[in-house]
């Protein structure tokens, strides 16, 4: 389920094209009133939906409880975190300290409601047996087409143009390591 026609059309294609379409189905629809009567499912899970970006997990959490049957399960996965930039931490946490994708969701959002701290909702929601588990992905140059795109759409989205509040040697050092071409392994943060 997602609320944009697009990613719907683009799931739909990815499992047909996988041979699934006879046993994935797909709807339209907001996480927050789930289209669905209670006790539909033995589980549900969310990718990078609930808890994206960072907002009070309760009433989400209800509401697929609603839809759970009694000892079923919930899984959420999010993205948490990336390092973009190794071996320039200073500069990596000042450009996402001034970037504006994340900005607008995390100024003035109490920290509690971080996911990586969720769990503690989990457990205030009366939900049993919780766990946290963390997945990490590493990949290393050269890279295959797919892990490009990946990457160069991640930088576009981060840091494609330079933030308000960055400062103009914070970007001229980022166009410095990032810009093809302009690589100069001597320079340092
Ligand atoms: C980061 S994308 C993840 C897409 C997909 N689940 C995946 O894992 O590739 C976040 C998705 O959440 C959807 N979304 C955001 N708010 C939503 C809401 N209130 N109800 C349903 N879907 C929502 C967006 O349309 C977007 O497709």
């Amino acid at each position: 389920m997602d609320i944009l026609p697009e990613l719907l059309a683009y799931g739909q294609d990815l499992v047909s094209k996988a041979g699934y379409a006879e046993r994935v189905t797909f709807c339209a629809g907001e996480v927050s009133r789930l289209p669905f009567v209670d006790r539909s499912f033995d589980w549900a899970w969310s990718a990078d939906c609930i808890g994206y970006p960072l907002g009070d997990l309760a009433p989400l959490l209800a509401e697929l409880q609603r839809v759970v049957k009694p000892g079923g399960s919930l899984l959420l996965l999010a993205w948490s975190s990336q390092q973009l930039l190794p071996g320039h931490p200073l500069l990596e946490a000042r450009l996402n300290a001034t970037c504006s994708a994340y900005i607008p969701y995390l100024a003035g959002v109490n920290p509690d409601l971080h996911f990586l701290r969720a769990a503690h909702s989990f457990r205030e929601a009366g939900l049993e047996g919780v766990t946290v588990q963390t997945f990490v992905g590493d990949v290393q140059a050269p890279l295959n087409s797919e892990q490009r795109t990946a990457l160069v759409s991640l930088f576009n989205m981060l840091w494609g143009q330079p933030q308000p509040g960055v400062s103009s040697e914070d970007w001229q050092a980022y166009q410095h390591l990032c810009t093809p071409g302009s690589a100069n392994l001597s320079w340092t943060s």
